[in-house]
């Protein structure tokens, strides 16, 4: 049996840091969905098709050869054609292509099997935005993660300025604003919490109080043996 908990929300809401913690305690496996809409729009830039073009990006995103390399001890190397890429995917311009690539629903259902190929005993993890509502729907655990606007902002540059980068405050809420109305308000599965989704605002909390709430509600469905939190 598969046993697969969604987790979406808006970006820089701290989902990546929970699911692949949650992974890591429960023995699952990790789907970030984010990851395989920025590689289509890194493939999308090298060849040279359009980011308007969406039958051409859907057959991009059927193809594109792309690895996630978990072997070495440091996090998850992404390769794309060869190539690692795992930095390159990280950047805010890299996540600016995917949220064009995006809207597209040719690209969307292309990726659709490509996402659904992860679900493996004991179970998965799905991070992302539309993990509860399109892709993964019958999933008995689905959290919506969310947090303002500003704590996002300033958790991004935080982590941008421990990087050693120089970047504005001001300028990043703008980003953050702009990416969540592009993903809401698309007319192909926008960001929305599914009807069954348990909502978690974490402007307030700490990543270890995130989790301890959601492996309590993994706990209470009955959806892992035993939790030693
Ligand atoms: O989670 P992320 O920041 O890596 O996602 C990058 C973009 O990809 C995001 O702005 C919208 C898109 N995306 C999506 O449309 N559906 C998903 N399941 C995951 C990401």
């Amino acid at each position: 049996m598969t046993t697969i908990i969604t987790v979406d929300g808006p970006s820089g809401a701290g989902k990546g840091t929970v699911c692949r913690k949650l992974a890591k305690k429960l023995g699952f496996y990790y789907l970030d969905s984010g990851a395989l809409y920025r590689l289509l729009g890194l493939a999308a830039q090298r060849h040279r098709v359009s980011l308007e073009d969406g039958v051409g990006l859907s057959a991009l995103a059927a193809n594109m050869d792309i690895s996630f390399d978990t072997s070495g001890p440091e996090a998850t190397k992404v390769i794309l054609e060869g190539e690692d890429v795992s930095l390159e995917l990280r950047t805010e311009q890299t996540g600016a292509l995917a949220s064009k690539v995006a809207p597209h629903p040719e690209v969307r259902s292309a990726l659709l099997t490509r996402q659904r190929l992860f679900a493996k005993a004991p179970g998965l993890i799905a991070d992302g935005r539309d993990m509860g509502t399109e892709v993964f729907p019958q999933a008995p655990l689905k959290i919506y993660l969310t947090a303002s606007i500003e704590e996002r902002a300033q958790r991004r540059y935080k982590e941008l300025l421990e990087k050693g980068e120089n970047v504005s405050l001001r300028a990043l809420e703008e980003q953050v604003r702009s990416r969540d109305e592009r993903d809401m308000s698309r007319e192909a599965s926008p960001l929305t919490p599914a009807a069954d989704a348990i909502e978690l605002d974490s402007s307030e909390l700490s990543i270890q109080e995130v989790m301890d709430t959601v492996l309590n509600l993994v706990y209470l469905k009955g959806l892992a043996k035993t939790i030693d939190q």
